[in-house]
């Protein structure tokens, strides 16, 4: 079977949309400029993606969980360095009008060229912060400024003494969040790559001064470890380190983990080692001392932080490109579409099949149920069938168009397995299962159809 992978975004962008995964937000309105608004299946899938970390976080004995408010105190912000240092660098085009970032920006003999139209005449940069603002209350003025959180990693630093004390944690230990995360992005872009609006994944993990860097490196481990489990192609994924100009101001040490989407490798996650930087800063300005003291070694310290940070909706949209695949049926694959006594029609109609070679884990349906024919004994047995598993995953019920139409829509939006119910399965209590990648089929049991899902999921 020839195979091909995703090379263009809007491939993507148009299945998103057409399967209900991704919409346009306020489309009705236009559209609003890169804000994006999840569907049925993409919520779902979303969901599961954050769940597949939090457990791969919050599962382990050294790391608990936070759901700190997207509002903080105003400080907060003046203490992390948000305030005065977390700007992008703005240019405008005098010519084209166009306003761009200084340092992703072209350079010619040294000087910027608009990455719109080439033209050398551009403004000085000036600072631009990345913080949305607003207000508290029902006042508008600077003394009720508040601001939508940049990261999420702030709540977990200001929470660390409560934390720490009311779980009786030891370090090393983690924090883990997911929650929304806001940034006026100068060039927002790339569907979901980079919007205003997104979700983060962070988790903090505090050590010992001196223990850091082994941390630091069995974190850059683990986290591979996790996008192994969620099915990334090994050749997909990099490391890339950031040398001393690219390090943000409260890092000692920075490895992006890049994957290679189809506008090139981009960062998917960082790996940082923030050292005492923000506990020092919050304790400075809040007057609070945020120290641990050591019981076996009577040391009082400020601990190191070890963070890995990855965007929700940038991971999600890495699995969907990581995970699209064409593929060109040939008369051999469909002759396997049609055995076991499974339905012969037309599965092959169409000779390029599209799937989405998810993980069972995070896919956001697992099994189908389809009803061979629309026959009222067929279909109530379906929906039976579709009731009972509904309790323990993820489940679809179709009965229209062909049987092969059916299989391409599950194919299209990831489902690994589809149970088909026809006249037989009434006397014999069996079912026709089909395998979304390997195409092949078994005829199970009804009664051992439980086992038989929960092995076959694993092979995927
Ligand atoms: N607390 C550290 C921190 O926030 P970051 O590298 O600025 O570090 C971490 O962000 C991750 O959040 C990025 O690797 C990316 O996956 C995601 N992210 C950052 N800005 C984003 C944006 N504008 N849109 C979507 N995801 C974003």
């Amino acid at each position: 079977m020839e195979a091909k992978t995703l090379t263009d975004l809007q491939t993507l962008v148009s299945l998103c949309k057409r399967r209900g995964f991704i919409f346009q937000s306020s489309e009705i309105y236009g559209g609003l400029n890169s804000c994006w608004d999840y569907g049925p299946l993409g919520a779902d899938f979303k969901f599961n993606v954050k769940m597949s970390w939090w457990k791969a976080m919050t599962r382990r004995l050294d790391i608990v969980g936070l759901d700190a408010a997207i509002l903080m105190h105003p400080m907060v912000w003046k203490a992390s360095g948000h305030v005065d240092g977390f700007t992008d660098p703005l240019c405008d085009c005098k010519s084209c009008k166009t306003r761009f970032r200084q340092d992703t920006a072209p350079t010619k003999d040294g000087k910027t060229v608009c990455p719109n139209c080439a033209s050398l005449d551009v403004t000085e940069p000036r600072n631009f912060n990345l913080m949305f603002k607003t207000y508290m209350g029902p006042v508008e003025e600077g003394a009720s400024i508040v601001y939508l959180r940049p990261e999420t990693a702030q709540g977990i630093f200001v929470n660390f003494e409560n934390v720490q004390t009311s779980m009786r944690k030891k370090i090393p230990f983690g924090i883990a969040q997911i929650g929304k995360s806001f940034r006026n992005e100068i060039t927002p872009g790339n569907f979901t790559f980079r919007t205003r609006e997104f979700e983060q994944m962070e988790m903090q993990y505090f050590v010992k001064p001196g223990s850091d860097m082994e941390w630091f490196e069995k974190w850059k481990e683990t986290r591979l470890q996790h996008y192994d489990r969620l099915g990334f192609k090994k050749s997909s994924l990099r490391f890339k380190e950031h040398g001393p100009k690219e390090l943000a101001h409260y890092a000692r040490a920075a490895f992006d983990v890049q994957y290679e989407f189809p506008f090139g490798w981009q960062e998917l996650e960082g790996i940082h080692n923030r050292g005492d930087f923000d506990l020092t800063q919050h304790s400075k300005f809040s007057g609070k001392k945020l120290e641990y003291f050591d019981e076996p070694t009577k040391e009082k310290f400020v601990p190191y932080v070890i963070e890995t940070a990855v965007g929700c909706d940038r991971l999600c949209l890495a699995l969907l490109c990581n995970a699209y695949t064409e593929e060109k049926v040939t008369k051999a694959t469909e002759k396997t579409e049609g055995g076991n006594g499974a339905p012969k029609d037309a599965e092959a109609a169409a000779d390029i099949r599209i799937v989405l070679k998810l993980k069972p884990e995070i896919a956001p349906v697992q099994l189908a149920f389809l009803p061979l024919s629309k026959k009222p004994d067929l279909q109530e047995l379906a929906h039976k069938l579709r009731d009972d598993f509904a309790q323990n995953w993820r489940v679809d019920y179709d009965e229209s168009a062909s049987i092969g139409k059916r299989y391409r829509r599950q194919d299209e939006i990831g489902t690994p397995l589809c149970a088909t119910i026809d006249f037989d399965s009434l006397v014999d209590k069996k079912v026709t299962v089909r395998h979304r990648d390997s195409m092949t089929q078994d005829r199970i049991d009804i009664s051992q159809l439980e086992a038989y899902l929960a092995e076959k999921m694993k092979t995927f």
